[in-house]
């Protein structure tokens, strides 16, 4: 089929390499011309392992291309979806206006195109959204029928970040909430040659579904990090703890890990937006304003450990790790973020390294140090907080750690392997 998407983010790019792999002709469009440019060079603006190589290889196969021309890609293609961002407002409720803008101009688009066009919305929105703001939308700007001239469906998306390409050629399941059969009809199509359950609910639905899963997940960690904290206390490692729990095929082993929090564009963010909603609606979120305090305390923990062990003004304290998880150059909302601003409050001189996301980070604190290794961080510290779980990082010996003033080492996450380094503390174990 013709496929076209609109946001070259991580979700959209994966998404449009995605279907070009599986044989589809996909046409990206965006705003922001030095990114199509990059794109249609076979340079990926984000680092997600196998997106480059499939990029460049569904170029050369005539299968990808990247425009800033929406019109052209709406009317040359039989689907359109929607991969637009939704930030948070201050109020923490979803800012629909990149998808507000989008729709009209589809609407406009499809006042001229003859033919069938089914557009999907991506985009994690909130219920209704669909209904109410882009199927009104493209009506109105087009002066056509929902159901009767174009299609409209929900399709979210289930995508971790590091492993896009992985959870898009292989999902747990492809939800699809659809307008009506034709529509839906439309859309499964494209995932007749996936190997998965097709789930197909109304539109409602699949909205729900995507915040349902995030905040589910999101709860999960919060309540490992709970239970982590008070295993902490009494001596007992929680990962032993979880490792009984997880074999429980009702609560299964995954998203048990507890840690220094979750950070990313996703959880905090839905999250939030569901609390608000629920607030709109006049039912009160207890429990999912606990996920998020939950995390909120938990990010800054390993500061506070590490003020039980000494005064952390005028020290030198390294942070490694700096991506919100490993696998991702993404700082968005990450741990790390809060851990070096408190460090920098208690007058600590902090010192970084991660393998791909210092460059990030500099947007963020362009006035701290950037180590290129782990070692070059190590060496001289008086204290080493280990935020994101590289695999590098297992690699690290007691050697590594030897020229540190004190060796104080304190990890966020389970990163470092315990036969090569010793004397460390866990946050949860
Ligand atoms: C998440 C969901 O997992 C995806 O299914 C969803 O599509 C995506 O959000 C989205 O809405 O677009 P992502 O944010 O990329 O994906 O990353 P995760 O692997 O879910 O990790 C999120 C955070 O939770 C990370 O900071 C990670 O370190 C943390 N985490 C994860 C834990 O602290 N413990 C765990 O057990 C698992």
């Amino acid at each position: 089929m013709n496929v076209s998407i609109v946001g070259t983010g991580y979700v959209g790019l994966s998404t449009g390499v995605g279907f070009s792999v599986k044989g589809n002709k996909v046409i990206c469009v965006d705003i922001l011309e030095d990114k199509l440019n990059r794109i249609n060079r076979g340079d990926s603006p984000i680092y997600e392992p196998g997106l480059e190589e499939k990029l460049k290889d569904s170029l050369s196969r005539g299968l990808f291309k990247a425009t800033t021309d929406l019109e052209k890609a709406v009317m040359f293609t039989d689907v359109t979806f929607v991969s637009v961002g939704t930030p948070s407002k201050e109020d923490g409720s979803i800012d629909l206006k990149f998808i507000e803008e989008v729709s009209r101009q589809i609407g406009r688009i499809l006042k001229k195109k003859e033919g069938y066009h089914v557009v999907v919305v991506k985009s994690t929105v909130v219920p209704g959204t669909t209904e109410d703001v882009v199927l009104r939308n493209i009506e109105k700007e087009s002066g056509k029928k929902a159901g009767e001239h174009f299609g409209i469906c929900m399709n979210p998306e289930f995508l971790r970040e590091g492993r896009a390409m992985e959870d898009f050629l292989k999902p747990d399941r492809i939800v699809i909430g659809e307008l009506d059969k034709r529509s839906g009809d439309t859309v499964a199509k494209l995932y007749d040659n996936f190997d998965t359950k097709i789930l197909r609910t109304n539109i409602k639905v699949a909205e729900m579904i995507k915040y349902t899963a995030n905040s589910f997940l999101a709860t999960k960690i919060s309540f490992s990090n709970e239970i982590g904290n008070m295993c902490k206390k009494m001596g007992i490692d929680v990962y032993d703890v979880m490792a009984g729990v997880g074999l429980d095929k009702r609560i299964s082993p995954l998203f048990l890990w507890a840690g220094a929090g979750f950070g990313g564009s996703c959880f905090p963010k839905d999250v939030q937006a569901l609390v608000s909603k629920a607030k709109t609606l006049g039912t009160d979120p207890h429990l999912l304003e606990k996920t998020l305090s939950v995390n909120q305390r938990q990010k800054t923990m390993l500061v506070d450990m590490l003020e039980n062990r000494m005064d952390v003004k005028g020290k030198r304290v390294a942070v490694l790790g700096l991506a919100f998880k490993p696998g991702s150059d993404d700082v968005r909302e990450a741990p790390s973020i809060e851990i070096i601003r408190k460090l920098k409050e208690k007058g600590a001189s902090v010192v970084v390294y991660d393998p791909k996301a210092a460059g990030n980070m500099k947007m963020f604190f362009p006035n701290i140090a950037y180590a290129q290794t782990s070692r070059d961080a190590i060496n001289g510290a008086d204290a080493c907080l280990i935020v994101t779980e590289w695999s590098e990082f297992r690699n690290l010996t007691d050697y590594d750690f030897s020229k540190m003033k004190e060796k104080v080492i304190i990890e966020g996450r389970k990163a470092l392997d315990p036969n090569k380094v010793h004397g460390f503390e866990g946050i949860c174990w």
